[in-house]
This record gives structure tokens, C-alpha cells and sequence, in this order.
């Protein structure tokens, strides 16, 4: 993005910056959760919740590569060190259940994660709504994914 291009941004780039940080730690995070939770479940109807979480985790990683693409147009840098991305996220790390055959609760974390993602991308919406067009563009694009993820999860635990 050149100087035009940042300069029509009518926020402050150094916090728009910061808010797409902590989204892009947090696509990281629910990459690694959902790509983990889609290699470890077993039991009963496994392949099918492998095969969704599989698909998830796709969209994360494609998340966070688009808010990365974002940011370094806006002239900065998304957190380097992975050692780094849970201290820089909005929402802490969901740990995997223990019992691998646990469908709910895999399905309860994949919900959780994404209620933390569709509040974290509507707040960022809302914040730049007339005043920066491209953030506002890519947010809702991802807000309207995860509102999806969410939907597919919640479908599964009313059955
Ligand atoms: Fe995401
Ligand atoms: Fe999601």
C-alpha cells in the first residue's frame, strides 16, 4: 500500500495495526487447534469430523495469511516468533479434550473459538466502518466465514 493508500486510513495505523495483530495470532492459534483436533479424533463417525475440521483449519490458515497480507501492506509486521502468538492473541489457546472420542466437547471448543473470532472481527468492523475501507472489506469477509464455522458446529450439537 502506498503512501495514498495509508494515508486515507482515518484511524490510528498504529492501533488498527495492533487490533490485526491479535487477529492474525488468533487465526494461528485456531489453525493449530482445529489442523491438531482433526489428527488426534477417533471414535464413532471420526472421518467426519476429521474431514470438518480439516476444512476449518484451511480457512484459518487462509485467515491469517490474508490479515498478515494486511498488515504488511499497512507497513507493518505480524508477530514473528510463535512463541509469541498466544501472549499477542485476543482469546487464550482452547486445549484439545484428553478423551480424542469426545465429539461435543471438540464440537464445544470449535463454538467457543469461533464466538471469540466473530466478536473479535465484528468489533474490528465496527471500529473501521467509513474509515478504512480495505480493513473493513477483509473483515467482513472473515467475519462472514466464521459465522458460517460457527453455524456448521452449533448444527451439529442441536441434533
Ligand atoms: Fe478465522
Ligand atoms: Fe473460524
Amino acid at each position: 500500500m502506498g503512501k495514498q493508500g495509508r494515508a486515507v486510513v482515518e484511524l490510528s495505523l498504529k492501533d488498527l495495526v495492533k487490533d490485526l495483530n491479535k487477529a492474525y495470532c488468533d487465526e494461528w492459534l485456531a489453525y493449530y487447534l482445529y489442523w491438531y483436533m482433526a489428527q488426534i479424533v477417533s471414535g464413532k463417525a471420526f472421518e467426519d469430523m476429521k474431514e470438518m475440521l480439516e476444512k476449518i483449519a484451511k480457512d484459518e490458515l487462509e485467515h491469517a495469511t490474508e490479515v498478515a497480507d494486511l498488515i504488511i501492506k499497512l507497513g507493518d509486521q505480524p508477530t514473528a516468533n510463535p512463541m509469541d502468538l498466544e501472549k499477542n492473541a485476543n482469546n487464550p489457546y482452547l486445549m484439545p479434550p484428553k478423551n480424542t472420542a469426545d465429539i461435543n466437547r471438540i464440537i464445544r471448543i470449535v463454538t467457543e473459538a469461533e464466538a471469540g473470532a466473530i466478536e473479535v472481527y465484528n468489533k474490528i468492523a465496527k471500529k473501521t466502518l467509513g474509515k478504512d475501507h480495505v480493513t473493513y472489506q477483509l473483515v467482513t469477509h472473515i467475519l462472514s466465514e466464521e459465522v458460517d464455522h460457527e453455524e456448521m458446529f452449533e448444527n451439529l450439537l442441536e441434533r
